[in-house]
Order: C-alpha cells, then sequence, then structure tokens
C-alpha cells in the first residue's frame, strides 16, 4: 500500500474532540469543549425549519445573498465583501491559503487557538507565536514591544483573536491602535478573529476592522453567536473587492456551507439583534461565569475571569486535565493544549461555562468531593 504523505502522518485528534469523546465514555461533566448545553433559540430553529424544503440546493459558493446581505447590515460592512463559509474554521482555513505562502510568515498571540498553527504550516508558512504573559496579580498582558520585534521581512499577516480563546482577554483600543500601526508600517495583512464579538462581560469589544477596513479580514461564526456550533455556518467579511478570490478557492474544497442553515441564520441575524437576545446571552453567561469562579476560588484555585469568551482559566498546581477527568469525573482542557513555546504555570487549565447551572454545579460537587478524598 503506499503511504500517506507527512502531513496527514502527523495529523491527530484534536485536543477538544479527545475530551469530548473521553468525557462520553466516562460519563463525565464535559467542561472542556466550547459548545453550548442549551438548545439554539427558537427563532433560528423555526427558521430552519421553514428553509428545510424549500432551500435544499447548493447555494453560491460566496454564500446565499439574503445572508450576504443580513451579515453587512448586521457587521456595519458592504454585503458584496462578505463570504459565507463553513464555520469559523474554514474561513480561517481560507485565509491561511489566500494570504500566505512558503517561506511566509504569520504573527499570532499565545496562548494560541489549536488551530492557527496547522492552517499556517499547511498553507506552507511559518506561524511565529508572540506570548500573552500572564503576571502574578494582573491578567494576561501583551507586550507590544514583544510584538514590533517579531516583525522580521517575512511577516506577512498578523491573526489577532479578540475576545481570545483561551483567555478570554480583550484587547484594548490602544493595543488594536498599535497593532494596525504596525500592519501599516510593514504593510501586513489583518486576521481577526471575532467569533466571541457578542459574548463579554464589560465594555463591548472593539472590531478591528473600524481601526484598518483596508486590511483587515474579519472572521465571525454563527455557532458562537446563536449557540448551533454543529450547524457549520461562519464568515469572513473581507477588505473591498477580495471576496470573490475566497469564494473561488472555498469552492474546490466545501462548496458552500448548508443552504437551508445559511438561509435560517439570514432570518435569525436581525431577529437575535432587535430582540435583546445577545443581551440574554451575556446575562445569562455572566452569572454562570460567577458561579463557576466563586465554586472554584473556593476549592482553593486561583481564577482569570475573561472580558469575553465562554471560557475561564483556572489554576491549582496540583491539578491537571487528566486527573479531573479519571478521578473526579470532570472534563477539561489543560492549558498546554494551547501553548507553542512559552511556558504556562502548572495546573493551568480551561473551564468552559457554556453549560447548563445544573452541570456547573455537579461538576464543582464532583470536584469538591474529589479533593476532599485526595487531602483525606
Ligand atoms: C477562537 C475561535 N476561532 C474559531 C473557532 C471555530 O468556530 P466554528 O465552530 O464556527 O468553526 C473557535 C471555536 O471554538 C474559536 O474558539
Amino acid at each position: 500500500m503506499p503511504d500517506l504523505v507527512p502531513r496527514a502522518r502527523s495529523s491527530q485528534e484534536s485536543i477538544f474532540a479527545r475530551m469530548s469523546r473521553l468525557a462520553a465514555q466516562r460519563g463525565a461533566i464535559n467542561l472542556g469543549q466550547g459548545f453550548p448545553s442549551a438548545a439554539p433559540p427558537a427563532f433560528l430553529l423555526e427558521a430552519a425549519r421553514r428553509a428545510v424544503g424549500t432551500l435544499d440546493q447548493y447555494a453560491p459558493p460566496v454564500g446565499l445573498p439574503i445572508l450576504r446581505d443580513a451579515l453587512g447590515t448586521d457587521l456595519g460592512v458592504d454585503g458584496a465583501d462578505v463570504v459565507v463559509t463553513t464555520g469559523a474554521t474554514e474561513a480561517m482555513a481560507l485565509l491561511a491559503q489566500a494570504l500566505y505562502g512558503p517561506g511566509d510568515e504569520v504573527l499570532m498571540l499565545e496562548p494560541v487557538f489549536d488551530i492557527y498553527l496547522p492552517q499556517a504550516r499547511l498553507a506552507g508558512a511559518t506561524p511565529v507565536t508572540v506570548p500573552l504573559r500572564l503576571p502574578e496579580e494582573d491578567g494576561w498582558m501583551l507586550d507590544l514591544d514583544e510584538l514590533r520585534a517579531a516583525v522580521t521581512p517575512r511577516t506577512r499577516a498578523l491573526l489577532l483573536n479578540s475576545p481570545h480563546n483561551p483567555t478570554g482577554r480583550v484587547l484594548t483600543r490602544e493595543e488594536l491602535k498599535a497593532v494596525v500601526a504596525l500592519a501599516r508600517e510593514h504593510d501586513l495583512w489583518l486576521i481577526s478573529d471575532e467569533v466571541y464579538d457578542e459574548l463579554y462581560f464589560g465594555e463591548r469589544p472593539l472590531s478591528l476592522r473600524a481601526l484598518a477596513p483596508e486590511r483587515t479580514f474579519t472572521v465571525g461564526s454563527a455557532g458562537k453567536r446563536l449557540e448551533a456550533t454543529g450547524w457549520r455556518v461562519g464568515w469572513v467579511a473581507c477588505p473591498p473587492g477580495l471576496a470573490g478570490h475566497l469564494a473561488g478557492l472555498r469552492q474546490v474544497a466545501s462548496f458552500c456551507a448548508p443552504t437551508p442553515l445559511q438561509a435560517a441564520v439570514a432570518a435569525a441575524l436581525p431577529v437575535a439583534r432587535q430582540s435583546g437576545f445577545y443581551e440574554g446571552l451575556r446575562e445569562g453567561y455572566a452569572a454562570r461565569l460567577a458561579l463557576l469562579a466563586d465554586g472554584l476560588r473556593e476549592l482553593g484555585a486561583r481564577v482569570y475571569l475573561p472580558g469575553g469568551t465562554y471560557f475561564l482559566m483556572a489554576c491549582r498546581p496540583d491539578w491537571n486535565a487528566e486527573t479531573l477527568l479519571e478521578a473526579a469525573g470532570v472534563a477539561v482542557i489543560p492549558a498546554g493544549a494551547f501553548a507553542a513555546k512559552a511556558a504556562l504555570p502548572p495546573g493551568l487549565l480551561r473551564l468552559a461555562f457554556c453549560k447548563e447551572r445544573t452541570e456547573l454545579e455537579e461538576a464543582l460537587t464532583r470536584l469538591a468531593r474529589w479533593a476532599k478524598s485526595s487531602s483525606a
């Protein structure tokens, strides 16, 4: 039999898929992978029921016109600059294919969402990470001098994610301005992964596109906004005139995202905006964040509160994800899964709180029981 090529041989199951699989096998509470336990909103499900049986054939690779228009209105961009993708994952993969090539370097922040590194490498480029640092007292800090120093003549693009998975860090206007100045000075593309744009706990995060529309690709996800991660509807808002090229690339891969689900998202976006759905989402998540954070602190963990996303990071040096799964029956993600080169404190974990209150309470009960038995 012929062999697989090296890139396939080095691919493996992601930590998120592995933790979800093991959690299901062991009956663990799954605070690992970032998907909500609750059903998506009724207005989204009803729109999908209307679309199935009506819009069942291929959509244009660039996206269903009604969804591009709805996204244009929602994001404040021209719908003609929007490409609908099969989740934000495909959006990021397309951008890697479109913007980098062999010999290029791509700057990104670390801890780093796991898909960015292989996507850059599959495009033949080299990912270069700049660490967010975790001083003892404060949250995660971005050292702008370190970011500037990482730019080389080979740097093609700067990839940001705010609100940031896994740290929950929301980049400030000053930080984004400095990033834009750097990108303009070195003529870099900006990729802004904003899938958690509606999930924040303080001030609304600023979209990078507002500061540099000429060079920013903004990535979003209906899965994250509308609590339907399995629907695989995402998007990219491109600088003017580039959407057709991205659509050209994706038509040879997935061709289009599921047509009826695109139609349902198109119908749901204005409802979500006008009905207070996002406000309700944030309120619900803020309450669950408080529940989990308080419970973890009571168990002696240091908690790093997120400014956005539905993840929090917590640290107890004697905890690790394998033991929590096997002995306590709670699945979490080790921070090391997001590390490229920076050292992270031992016992640093990412916990998803996009779960029902009862699941969070049960997870805390299990952790408390285990902590008591293991210290006895
Ligand atoms: C930062 C970030 N970007 C992209 C994605 C992928 O989103 P989607 O499910 O729409 O592919 C995720 C999913 O967890 C994410 O956390």
